[in-house]
């Protein structure tokens, strides 16, 4: 097993240090590489996603990832931003199917911004496609000067765009994924207004016809934004494009108690990965030792079960995870009265302790 650690920026590097300490002491046979990216590597190299890092990546059985981004890029041209890191390896290693799961952890019912009951048991499994939509539409304008101005160009625009292709092997995606759960998919939309979404809803309910024992809805975007956080526990699996996917994995995340409990996969058809925590690199709270490692670790987990083919280890993560929150231990994300504040560092070595101990 061949796994590329590609840490990144902000609290990228803290939080990935306390994953990689988890993986040592799984005691499964890996190897591993580290390489710069995003505005680590534009700092070195030039390049978000330089060529050493893109081979690597292409290389590896699967790909631990980090976070990107730093405000302090915020100026160069799009094609130089620490993001274009991100999308440049979902585009290359077609990485389009991408799962988002919100799960509200029994001991954080508290932490979430909803009233306990609403979020207790909370389970939503989000499907993204990752690889299409306005994000990879053509084409489009752009800003040239490296300052920020759009040299007196008059307009700007990106193109919304879905094949057929691209949308049915997402419903696949999100229809198997139903059967393993409770078999009822919501597909958003905004059908409404948007000729790529009408298709998109009409290509997703002809897949359907091929999943009669799964049950599918389809709501706006705009409505499932609110019923998000009216009624959350009534989602399961919510399949959606990359845009819409974007905006509500960041709301479902935030019903769990903190972004910074989340993991995520991001999977190619021959289920080939991409792991990340679904929060980005907090440059505000890079290097303080107080980042929240959970969602890294986490995404560890994820990738041992469907890249790397070790369940078992998988498993013995979460629960050591579930056994660190169950003892009390909290970062500052997720903190609440009564329990017992900690850094990165500490809930790192929390959940090494658990996972030797298992
Ligand atoms: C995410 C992020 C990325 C996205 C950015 C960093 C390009 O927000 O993974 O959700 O928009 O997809
Ligand atoms: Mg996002």
């Amino acid at each position: 097993m061949n796994i590329a650690i590609l840490p990144g920026d902000g609290i990228g590097p803290e939080i990935m240090a306390e994953a990689v300490r988890v993986l040592e002491v799984l005691d499964i046979p890996y190897e591993s590489e580290t390489a710069l990216v995003g505005g680590a590597a534009y700092a070195a190299h030039g390049h978000p996603l330089p060529e050493a890092t893109l081979k690597l990546a292409q290389r590896a059985d699967a790909v631990l990832f980090g976070a990107v981004g730093d405000w302090k890029y915020d100026t160069l041209e799009r094609s130089l931003r620490p993001e274009q890191a991100i999308l440049g390896l979902r585009r290359s290693l077609q990485l389009f199917a991408n799962f988002r799961p919100a799960i509200c952890h029994p001991q954080l019912t508290h932490a979430s911004s909803l009233k306990p009951e609403l979020v207790a048991g909370l389970d939503i499994l989000i499907v993204r496609e990752l690889t299409g939509d306005i994000y990879f539409g053509q084409p489009r304008g752009r800003r040239v000067s490296p300052d920020g101005a759009f040299a007196g160009q008059p307009e700007a625009f990106d193109t919304m765009r879905y094949s057929r292709p691209e949308i049915e092997r997402i419903a696949h995606v999100a229809f198997q994924a139903a059967r393993k759960r409770s078999k009822r998919v919501t597909s958003v939309d905004k059908a409404n207004v948007l000729e790529t979404f009408q298709f998109w809803r009409d290509v997703v309910t002809e897949v359907h016809a091929e999943y009669p024992d799964v049950a599918l809805d389809h709501l706006y975007v705009d409505n499932a934004a609110m019923q998000l956080v009216k009624a959350p526990k009534a989602f399961d699996v919510i399949v959606t494009g990359n845009m819409f996917g974007d905006i509500l994995s960041d709301e479902a995340a935030m019903l769990t108690g903190s972004i910074g409990m989340l993991p995520s996969a991001s999977l190619n058809a021959e289920n080939r990965g991409l792991y990340e925590p679904s929060h980005g690199s907090a440059p505000d709270i890079a290097g303080k030792n107080i980042a929240n490692p959970l969602a890294t670790i986490l995404s560890l987990a994820m990738m041992l079960r469907f890249s790397l083919n070790q369940p078992e280890a998988a498993l013995r993560i979460e629960a050591a995870v579930t056994q660190v929150l169950e003892s009390g231990l909290r970062t500052a994300d997720i903190w609440s009265e009564g329990t017992q504040r900690v850094g990165t560092r500490e809930m790192g070595s929390a959940v090494v302790a658990a996972v030797k101990a298992a």
